[in-house]
């Protein structure tokens, strides 16, 4: 069984915040996005993993080198422009060989992770096993009609959808799929389609299974979106991945399941409210207040202010009397408050942005 994690696209929805990298590498509790897919891989077995890249793919190869760090031997394929999930798997083709492969999108996340779906290949053999989940809004995904456990339909973004089970993005394929992905015509977005080569398994008279999903699933399309699976992976990490290292004064306040890595230092006077994860030398001064479901990255630093339900990449320092809310703030930005009460911002911002509140 292989790998085939998908770090191309568009990224269009998250450029704000991705000008100077790839959205793949936006941290969730303080791990990249294509990370968790990564590890998922890695812990149902697989070893060989093709990862695909786009036109905008800073940063992924120097963090995931030649895979080892996660127990996985990584090849790399070109994707270029981006012209679809099935074309992604026509580009892995050579790698793939006829193997059969778990095809992980890599920006979902997935609390169960990929071994349901290895585990149900290995008792069936069936052709295909697909993820499927209730959504509130199922026009934006692609959408599995099921006639009891038998696939009635499959459709991509439909107007009228039949039903509000949608296709997660998670599958797994045997070789049986090239031929059909090779058959495919763009669709009207001009992209070759992963949901219409699945229908076209099933209506070839393939077997296609559906794996229900179990726990929480999470598609990173949107900031809001960043910041709900932030939320989701912080409430259900293990306490365990909230280890106290650095230096904590012992008049600070540290509520719940606080992280703090090493390096890092905490003054007195201050109050975190978890869950939140602190990285690597990080500074939290006099009067911060910090959480809850709130992530600081390595080298941040936060003084007088306070920061709440969001995520703060590397190197940023947010001082004085301000309230950050709500917010995904990039590498090395400075917000500094200014006199008088305290202003309340929500924002979403990119890197090295200085702003004065
Ligand atoms: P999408 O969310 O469908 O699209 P996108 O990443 O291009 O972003 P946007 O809509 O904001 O412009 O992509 C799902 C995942 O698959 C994502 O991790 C990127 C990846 N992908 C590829 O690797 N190749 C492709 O051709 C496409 C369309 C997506």
């Amino acid at each position: 069984m292989k790998g085939l994690i998908l770090a191309g696209g568009h990224g269009t929805r998250l450029r704000p915040l991705t000008f100077s990298g790839n959205k793949h590498m936006i941290p969730i509790a303080n791990e990249p996005i294509l990370f968790y897919g990564l590890r998922h891989l890695a812990r149902a077995g697989i070893r060989e993993v093709g990862v695909i890249l786009g036109p905008i793919q800073e940063g992924i190869r120097e963090a995931i080198g030649n895979g080892s760090d996660f127990g996985l031997e990584v090849t790399y394929i070109e994707q270029g422009a981006p012209k679809g999930l099935a074309q992604a798997v026509q580009c892995a083709r050579a790698f793939l060989s006829d193997d059969p492969f778990v095809m992980y999108l890599g920006d979902n996340l997935l609390q169960q992770g990929v071994r349901p779906f290895v585990d149900l290949y290995e008792a069936e053999h069936p052709d295909a096993v697909v993820g499927a989940t209730p959504v509130a809004e199922p026009r934006h995904y692609g959408v599995l009609e099921l006639d009891g456990d038998r696939i009635a339909s499959i459709e991509e973004k439909p107007a009228q959808p039949k039903s509000n089970l949608a296709l997660i993005g998670v599958y797994l394929f045997t070789p049986a799929i090239h031929p059909i992905i090779d058959q495919l015509t763009p669709s009207r977005r001009g992209e070759l389609e992963i949901t219409e080569a699945i229908w076209q398994l099933h209506r070839a008279g393939r077997r296609v299974r559906v794996q229900r999903v179990e726990g929480w699933w999470k598609d990173t399309g949107l900031p809001g979106d960043l910041l709900d699976a932030n939320d989701l992976v912080l409430d259900t990490l293990p306490g365990s991945a909230f280890l106290r290292q650095g230096t904590i004064d012992p008049s600070a306040k540290l509520i719940g399941s606080v992280g703090v890595g090493a390096d890092s230092v905490i003054e007195g006077d201050c109050e975190i409210r978890g869950p939140v994860l602190i990285g690597r030398n990080v500074r939290i001064g006099r009067g911060a207040r910090i959480g809850p479901r709130t992530a600081l990255g390595n080298g941040s630093a936060v003084e007088g202010a306070e920061v709440r339900r969001s995520i703060v990449l590397e190197g940023t320092r947010i001082e004085g009397p301000v309230r950050v809310h709500d917010s995904i703030i990039g590498r090395n930005v400075v917000i500094r408050g200014g006199s008088g009460a305290p202003a309340e911002l929500t924002l979403i911002v990119g890197d090295a942005a200085q702003i004065r509140a």
